[in-house]
């Protein structure tokens, strides 16, 4: 997946365009493809424009075009991107898309510079896949069953992630200070650093510096579990270190909240996986009762 090419893409497009993308996007509320018929219906452009328009989306690979009992079309990824990064354009939240900076399973991670040359971090949600040849013609789409659009479920990621970072900032927890979440994006403050996955031995002196770093990660998820979260996703691979080597826990969708069913659970296999991971990686052998940070559920 590659937003960049949005950047091409907003040169490229004019006012209709986006317009008709806003459209698709307003209709792919009641239809899975939304019927051509129907956007010419909605606009007060003429067929003919709005035929020349679409062209133009799909040899961007801003819309998808179908042909089912009826001509239908359905935005993309890219081009659900193109309607977000506008938003943020308009908001003066962003400026100018900058390079792909991290991935991971679930997301692209890109730099974002403000007007004032400001850089921060945008980072595109993007659960499941699109591919309409694996829609069968006969399911209807009907409202319950939004949860089956990708874009409908990565802009609920994107939305849990922003509530869980702005919550936690607020109470002072470690983590990275969120911006604004706009669609399927969140924005967010960079944190110049590592993550801990890549960290050596010879990042440390004493290996009390390692007892201590560990220490100041459960003191981070204590915090969190007081203010009633989980992080759900907790490892080596969702922390990075600042520039004072200090962790910050990011990837917060998946959250859960401390009164939820196995919140023990989800607590006890968190703080494994990163006690796991210090004694793998250093070799040492950590003294840590878990139970302490299980009372607070109490
Ligand atoms: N605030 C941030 N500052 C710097 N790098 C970040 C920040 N947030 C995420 N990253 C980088 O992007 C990668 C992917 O982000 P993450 O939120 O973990 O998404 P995913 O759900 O795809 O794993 C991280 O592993 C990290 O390297
Ligand atoms: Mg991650």
């Amino acid at each position: 997946m590659a937003p960049l090419s949005v950047t091409k893409s907003f040169r490229d497009l004019n006012r209709l365009d986006f317009r008709i993308l806003s459209v698709i996007e307003i209709l792919m509320a009641k239809h899975e493809f939304v019927p051509i018929e129907e956007i010419i219906r909605f606009m007060k452009y003429t067929e003919k424009k709005i035929q020349l328009s679409l062209k133009r989306l799909k040899k961007m690979n801003l819309v998808f075009i179908v042909q089912r009992h009826y001509l239908g079309t359905a935005l993309t990824f890219i081009g659900y991107d193109a309607l977000a990064l506008k938003a943020l354009v308009e908001k003066n939240v962003l400026a100018q898309l900058g390079p792909e900076i991290g991935a991971g399973k679930e997301s692209n991670v890109h730099l974002g510079m403000a007007d004032d040359g400001k850089e921060f971090l945008i980072k595109f949600h993007r659960l499941g896949k699109l591919d309409f040849r694996a829609t069968r013609k006969s399911r209807t789409f009907i409202a319950e069953k939004r949860h089956l659009s990708p874009l409908y479920e990565s802009r609920l990621s994107a939305e849990r992630e922003h509530k869980a970072l702005k919550a936690l900032y607020t109470k002072g927890v470690s983590v990275p200070e969120p911006i604004v979440q706009n669609r399927h994006l969140v924005t967010m403050r960079i944190i110049h650093g590592q993550d801990l996955f890549r960290i050596r031995r010879s990042d440390f002196g004493s290996e009390e510096e390692i007892a201590i770093l560990f220490q100041n990660i459960i003191q981070e998820v204590k915090k969190c579990v007081q203010h009633g979260y989980i992080h759900g996703d907790l490892s080596e691979y969702n922390i990075r270190l600042n520039e004072e080597n200090y962790p910050v826990l990011i990837d917060w969708p998946q959250y859960v909240n401390t009164e939820e069913l196995h919140a023990v659970e989800i607590l006890t296999r968190d703080c494994q996986n990163i006690l796991n991971f210090f004694e793998r990686k250093f070799l040492v052998k950590i003294h840590y009762d878990m139970s302490e940070i299980i009372q607070i559920l109490d």
